[in-house]
């Protein structure tokens, strides 16, 4: 190896990190433009442990024998639903990652962890291999490890973000961060995508439950513990290894901030909001060495944050001196202007050094390429970027002997990680009524638990578990979790009490006291936006419950399950107490720690949790944190009862303060229902197909049967009236059209499934898939939105999301029309010309 002196690597260490940095930009004196920032402005970090002149002088003397090809290749991530090993023989990418929905190769998502381990060894095996003209750089690994190693069967599963503010206990989230990285670095990845540091402002937004709190004191208390969790201390020099893993603070910055709590919009605030509330953790985290930083799909003042110079290389990068790499989010590069899945000059150009390209890494590596050779991507931008993503790969102890770290065994889901989750489940916990003192409950009492949530692990765990959106799950996924039914039944028991379990709460013998768990049921991302905070809007399922016990002079304990605060003063009114649960997780158990005394009624317990995000008065009250102006909050931020106190919460007001109505873009038929505001509407409105109610898969009238009599063309149309839906997002997240049917008559003649956009009617060949169904059978048909891409259509402004259509003679019974996220068993259909 070539030998330098120390200044020489500082120096090509520093002119790769900073001098790259801020050329270019277009701030006015004034800093009146919007969308760019001022970098001065903001507080001042330095990443600690990175750069080593030793470690700078390894990854010089390896990029100096890298080709042009290489290094742009390590600047590029490919999802392994989309890569295999063998690919990387010619693409010798930097990363993979295993987005929430792909599953191990070979497998499914419920596959043991070997399956994980395995594929973690095929990829590295290859990226190691030794070729002429090929320097061996390991393979980085990352997976949302957002609460535990939650995409694997066995992990230890712990609350959310949301949950853990809630137990304002700094420490035990450094705890949790070493458990996880144990966890994931076991199933074989070097690097999870946590911790979320965002700071929700707008509680409709449907990743409010990655955020610790929608203060930023808290986050910023948490952030750095979280990271030296992960990854170890920052200042300890050498490498990682032994069951640590790289982090990756996300969504930077200011994904929690978007106008109406949007995913992915635009955060239309202030430099100095950005700064005092969404950038909280970036300065702590960076100090305590976080290797990575996740670019927002978000955008500021209607500039993309993946293509914001200013942000990234001008605040982030030299401001805040982060040394580590910066890594794009799923496609997000695709959303700057001018830019597709597969070229994105701009995002390089403003300082992403890797982008995440799930299924486009083959397009974007070529592009790349050719915007480096042709000087739109500066080379020494790619040799910034490349210089970064091997420093962290040396630190992350990659190409040590000592690493990898899996297979080792009794890590997942090892007991002494359930016992942090069930502390954090403890403490989670937010007492907000306790009235006539219901709570604890006596031991030796006679217990009903209800609720959809009691008995379901899935439920109380919510989105990133097991699947992208959490759904699908049953309890037997879980094998080293317990749901807050059976934690409940356990400590009864062991008391001298006894529990009953009836999910819809009827009960034989009247018991002492009902504890009812229900609420949100799981969500990811968009799925989980919202319009208004009204819980079950239009639908009080729940609230029905509780009144029923209540009315049966049952005295009824509310466990209520949610990703964030939401209006449920129905629900309030109907307990005598309430308890947020937050997403617990898998330790169930937790619960019941608090929840259950002993046979004289001594709590073993008590509550600590403090709410970390204010609970809402009203259904209207979207906005709503601490220190600002017109703070009316029903219960404040750091609000939380405990057995000590004597507070009674009086009878609430029942109004919402909105009109009732979901935001719905992706329901339009379920049960034997169209969902407002769809409707089904046939075109021409007679003589041609008719439609009539039947009952469908053993449920009463949950089936429309349609039938074509050939006689002309005729087609039946989703409408919704006035406004047009954007299903952009869904589409990038590889959504698809979901449609259960059933053939009773095989078309005539060819089959259109159609959506109309922007004034235009985009068409796909449906013929096939019901020419070969079996008549009389219920199938499912799964669509890929991504389909309607590829014919042409324009997703941004839809106004009829499904339409089928035919000109012969057919019939078809169908129950279910909506946007389906697991893309198991996904197709893709043609286009009609
Ligand atoms: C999410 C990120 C996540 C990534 C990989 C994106 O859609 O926004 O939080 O880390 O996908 O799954
Ligand atoms: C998610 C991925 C997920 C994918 C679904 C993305 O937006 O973040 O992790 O697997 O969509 O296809």
């Amino acid at each position: 190896m070539q030998i330098l002196s120390r200044s020489a690597v500082l120096l090509a260490a520093m002119h790769a990190t900073i001098v790259v940095g801020f050329i270019g930009s277009t701030a006015n004196a004034a800093g009146n433009e919007r969308g760019i920032a001022q970098p001065q402005r903001w507080p001042q970090a330095h990443s600690q442990g990175l750069v080593e002149p030793q470690r700078e002088a390894r990854v010089t003397e390896m990029m100096a024998r890298m080709s042009l090809e290489e290094k742009i290749a390590q600047t590029i991530q490919g999802d392994i639903g989309s890569i295999t090993p063998e690919d990387l023989r010619s693409y010798p990418l930097g990363s993979i990652l295993a987005g929430g929905s792909s599953p191990p190769l070979n497998s499914d998502e419920r596959a043991p962890a070997q399956a994980w381990i395995d594929t973690a060894r095929a990829f590295r095996a290859v990226s190691l291999e030794a070729r002429p003209g090929h320097v061996p750089i390991p393979i980085m690994f990352g997976i949302d490890s957002v609460h535990g190693n939650n995409n694997v069967v066995g992990a230890t599963l712990f609350p959310h973000n949301v949950g853990l503010g809630a137990t304002r206990d700094p420490q035990l989230i450094f705890r949790i961060g070493r458990a996880t990285a144990a966890e994931t670095a076991a199933t074989g990845a070097d690097w999870a995508f946590g911790p979320t540091l965002t700071t929700p402002q707008d509680d409709r937004w449907g990743r409010a439950f990655e955020g610790y709190s929608e203060s930023p004191d808290v986050v910023r208390s948490f952030a750095p513990q979280m990271v030296r969790g992960l990854q170890g201390e920052a200042a300890s020099s050498g490498s990682l290894q032994n069951g640590l893993v790289a982090a990756s603070a996300k969504h930077f910055v200011a994904d929690g901030g978007t106008t109406q709590g949007i995913d992915q919009g635009d955060a239309d605030i202030a430099e100095d909001a950005l700064i005092r509330i969404h950038s909280a953790g970036y300065p702590p985290a960076i100090e305590a060495g976080v290797m990575t930083v996740m670019v927002s799909y978000s955008s500021w003042q209607g500039v993309k944050n993946h293509g914001n110079r200013s942000l990234i290389t001008g605040v982030l990068k030299g401001r805040m001196g982060f040394e580590g790499f910066v890594v794009g989010d799923w496609n997000g590069h695709a959303q700057v202007p001018g830019c597709t899945e597969e070229s994105c000059a701009a995002a390089y150009n403003a300082g992403v050094d890797m982008l995440m390209a799930p299924a486009s890494w083959k397009g974007l590596y070529k592009n790349t390429l050719a915007q480096v050779k042709s000087g739109e991507i500066p080379q020494a931008r790619i040799d910034d970027a490349v210089r970064r993503i091997l420093r962290v790969k040396f630190k992350l102890g990659l190409f040590e002997a000592a690493r990898p770290w899996e297979g080792k065994k009794n890590v997942l889901g090892a007991p002494e990680h359930r016992a942090i989750a069930r502390e954090a489940v403890r403490k989670s916990l937010v007492l907000l009524k306790n009235n006539g003192n219901v709570l604890p409950i006596k031991g030796n009492a006679r217990v009903l638990v209800a609720g959809s949530g009691a008995d379901d692990i899935g439920q109380a765990s919510g989105g990133w578990s097991l699947s992208w959106q959490g759904t699908g799950n049953k309890n037997s996924d879980f094998p080293n979790g317990e749901s807050i039914y059976a934690g409940l039944a356990a400590a009864v028991e062991r008391a001298g009490g006894k529990t009953e379990l009836q999910v819809d709460g009827h009960f034989k013998t009247k018991p002492d006291v009902a504890v009812v768990v229900f609420g949100e049921t799981p969500y990811a991302e968009m799925q989980g936006d919202l319009r208004t905070l009204e819980y079950q809007a239009g639908d009080k399922r729940d609230l029905a419950l509780l009144q029923r016990l209540k009315s049966a002079g049952v005295p009824v304990v509310s466990v209520f399950l949610s990703g964030r605060p939401l209006w449920v003063n129905p629900e309030l009114n109907a307990s005598d107490a309430f308890v947020a649960a937050w997403l617990p997780g898998s330790e169930g158990g937790g619960v019941a720690d608090v929840l259950i005394a002993d046979a004289s009624g001594k709590a073993k317990y008590d509550f600590t949790g403090k709410l970390a995000y204010s609970w809402p008065r009203s259904a209207a009250q979207t906005v709503l944190n601490v220190g600002q102006s017109d703070y009316q909050p029903l219960f404040a931020f750091g609000y939380g009862l405990n057995y000590g106190d004597r507070n009674t919460v009086a009878k609430l007001p029942e109004a919402s303060g909105v009109a009732a109505g979901d935001w719905n873009i992706d329901k339009y038929f379920v049960r034997g229902r169209t969902l407002p505001p769809w409707q089904f509407s046939l075109r021409p409105q007679s003589g041609v197909l008719a439609m009539q109610i039947v009952d469908a898969a053993g449920v009463q009238e949950a089936g429309r049967q349609l039938v074509w009599n050939g006689s002309g063309t005729a087609s039946l149309v989703v409408v919704g009236g006035a406004s047009t839906i954007d299903l952009r997002r869904q589409t990038n997240a590889d959504l698809s059209l979901l449609m259960n049917y059933r053939v009773d008559e095989k078309p005539t003649a060819p089959v259109h499934l159609a959506l109309k956009s922007a004034g235009h009617v985009t068409t796909l060949d449906l013929t096939s898939q019901l020419q070969s169904a079996p008549v009389g059978e219920w199938r499912t048909l799964k669509v890929k939105l991504a389909s309607f891409v590829d014919a042409g259509a324009d997703m941004a402004k839809i106004e009829e999301p499904v339409a089928i259509g035919t000109g012969g003679k057919l019939r078809l019974t169908i129950n279910v029309l909506r946007l389906e996220s697991d893309p198991q068993g996904a197709i893709k259909l043609p286009a009609v010309k």
